[in-house]
């Protein structure tokens, strides 16, 4: 198939749910290109447990309005055979793709990597608009992008937070009003870990922080060296904290970039 685009064209791909976040992107886009696409489709290949792929939610019309109203000049909902015909030629996220997120979400970016490929492939944009809240998915697309040598630049967009801090995800209309002041700890655990110049601390402060969240399952917690994903040690020049967890059967991440450290005396 072959879309008729005027190119260049800055791309936001999305699985629809579209809110504030995805605006911020498509603004993004906007002033980078008047083309600007916005592609919605929930990919099968990136769930790992069936009954979330079902229930993920689905708002096409909605989407399309917002997408419009925030810049976008073409609104692209493919079918799944547009998307694989015959049998997609999987890209494996590697190493870093079972860490972290990859550990809780057996095979997941390689059906985020195998479905950005083939969009890529199809609206061929000169700039593609990632969120920073999925750091780890920004983090392999990039690392994607150079390995393949595609004449794409990846821009990373700030995670947008509703007033309580929470970062915006489609996820949370699922979540009840109880829940969601509840996951505002998420936030304040990884503020207050920021304000800490040492990095045994920040993550102690962190680890508390995060298990005194009520009724928050942790999947993960940890700081991390942003350039590989190890662990952050003293001597780690760019450390961020991730996060990842459940509320109420609602799975949530969340990431900040913590304080250059200051090796402990
Ligand atoms: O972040 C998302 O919404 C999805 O993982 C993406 C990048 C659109 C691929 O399906």
């Amino acid at each position: 198939m072959s879309l008729k685009l005027n190119h260049p064209v800055a791309f936001v791909p999305t699985m629809g749910a579209l809110h504030a976040g995805h605006q911020s992107l498509i603004e993004i886009a906007k002033s980078l290109e008047n083309e600007v696409v916005v592609s919605v489709f929930v990919n099968p290949l990136q769930f790992e447990n069936p009954d979330d792929f079902l229930s993920y939610p689905k708002t096409l019309e909605k989407d399309i309005a917002i997408a419009e109203a925030s810049g976008a000049t073409f609104v692209w909902s493919p079918t799944f055979e547009e998307i694989y015909p015959g049998n997609p030629e999987l890209v494996s996220a590697g190493v870093i793709g079972n860490l972290f997120e990859g550990v809780h979400r057996f095979g997941h970016f390689d059906g985020v990597l195998t479905v950005v490929k083939r969009l890529f492939d199809l609206v061929e944009p000169k700039y593609a608009i990632f969120g920073e809240k999925d750091f780890q998915q920004l983090f392999l697309i990039k690392e994607m992008v150079n390995r393949l040598k595609l004449p794409i630049t990846v821009i990373s967009a700030p995670t947008i937070r509703e007033a309580s801090g929470l970062a915006m995800s489609s996820r949370n209309v699922r979540l009840s009003v109880s829940d969601r002041s509840t996951a505002a700890g998420i936030y304040s655990s990884l503020l207050a870990a920021t304000s800490e110049n040492e990095i045994g601390r920040a993550r102690q402060v962190l680890a508390k922080g995060i298990n005194s969240i009520p009724g928050f399952i942790t999947d993960y917690v940890e700081i991390i060296d942003e350039e590989n994903f190890e662990v952050a040690s003293e001597n780690t020049a760019n450390p961020r904290a991730i996060v990842a967890g459940w509320i109420n059967g609602v799975r949530l991440i969340d990431n900040m970039v913590m304080k250059k450290v200051v090796a402990s005396k």
